[in-house]
């Protein structure tokens, strides 16, 4: 019980405070809990947002209603909108249980976000649980082409027999490993490895976990021997709802292209940022001093 109590109050990240911004005139501001600021807007074809990939749809029966990013074809629920980040979870798409018995390894693809304005944010990590494992994730930057491999990144969790370590594992450290992920990437293929062979030892545990979003390890302990069970997150719920921080921007060109057309968007007292080198769109921010909704006129006051 104790290990479990340790695993919610550590995993709880604080996701940023609501800006005072409004939806499209006539559109609703809200789904539930969660403010829709314009861009984005809720209804499928409802004219609320700027195009339809900022569209939400507010599932009414749902009590409180969910929103969802529905571009997805399996939709991830919307946690927040800010102004330059959006805050999803779909824990399938997330996370991966690897009982490997016959198998040798699993892979998770996070590959929904093709010509879309939303790339993967480098406050997500991943971050694997396990005993005998290589875990590689290959970014994808190419809109359209899966061969084209950007960079990528790993992590071997390792642990001490239960003998030596008292059964306890501990993030990052013993069976825990973290890695960053680097930001404007649109695709995420994740692979988990077994790699008893390699490493010459039985497999201490038949499972590894591997997870794909925000979430805050520091002082996190677990029971390594939870790592036999293929119901693995029924006994770490909080898991299922680690959020994925994707960055969103608007348009398909950048600020020094946008500023001598007609279609920059926007408006007063707000500026052009896109700070993210090498992804096509920019974001409006209002400038110091002034708040609201810095794509709607009259824009910022
Ligand atoms: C992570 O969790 C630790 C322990 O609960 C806490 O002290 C720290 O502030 C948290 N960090 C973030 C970024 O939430
Ligand atoms: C959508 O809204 C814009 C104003 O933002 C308006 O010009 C346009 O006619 C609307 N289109 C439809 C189909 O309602
Ligand atoms: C809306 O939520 C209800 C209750 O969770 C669910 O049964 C229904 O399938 C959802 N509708 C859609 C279109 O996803
Ligand atoms: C995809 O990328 C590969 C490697 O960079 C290149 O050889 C190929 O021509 C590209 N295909 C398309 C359709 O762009
Ligand atoms: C875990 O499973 C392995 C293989 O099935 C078994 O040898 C081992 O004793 C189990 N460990 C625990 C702590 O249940
Ligand atoms: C903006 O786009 C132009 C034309 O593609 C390019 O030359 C320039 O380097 C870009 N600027 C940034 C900050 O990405």
């Amino acid at each position: 019980m104790f290990l479990h109590i340790v695993c919610l109050l550590s995993l709880a990240v604080a996701l940023p405070s609501n800006v005072a911004t409004s939806p499209k005139p006539g559109c609703e501001s809200t789904c539930g809990n969660l403010q829709v600021p314009y861009p984005f807007g809720i209804g499928i074809g409802s004219n609320c947002s700027m195009s339809s990939d900022f569209d939400i749809y507010c599932n009414t029966t749902d009590n409180p209603p969910r929103a969802y990013l529905t571009r997805a074809a399996s939709p991830f629920e919307v946690l927040k909108i800010s102004e330059t980040n959006i805050y999803v979870k779909n824990w399938r798409q997330q996370q991966i249980v690897a009982c490997y018995a016959s198998r040798e390894y699993f892979s998770l693809e996070i590959d929904y976000f093709a010509n879309s304005p939303y790339t993967l944010s480098d406050a997500n990590q991943f971050t694997v649980f396990g005993c005998d494992d290589l875990a590689i994730g290959q970014h994808l930057s190419s809109d359209s082409n899966y061969s084209a491999y950007g960079a990528g990144t790993s992590c071997a969790p390792y642990c001490e027999s239960r003998e030596v370590s008292g059964g306890t594992g501990s993030c990052p450290g013993n069976g825990c490993c973290q890695t960053s992920i680097s930001k404007g990437k649109k695709f995420m293929m994740t692979r988990l490895i077994n790699m008893e062979r390699n490493w010459q030892r039985r497999k201490l545990f038949s499972c590894s976990f591997l997870s794909l979003g925000m979430m805050n390890i520091t002082g996190f302990t677990f029971r390594l021997s939870d790592l036999n069970d293929s119901t693995f997150l029924n006994k770490y719920p909080a898991f299922t709802d680690i959020p994925l921080v994707l960055d969103w921007r608007i348009g398909s060109q950048n600020c020094s292209e946008m500023l001598s057309s007609s279609s920059y968007a926007c408006k007063e007292n707000s500026y052009c940022d896109d700070s993210l080198a090498g992804v096509r769109g920019y974001n409006c921010r209002c400038m110091k001093g002034y708040e609201g909704t810095p794509y709607l006129s009259p824009g910022c006051h």
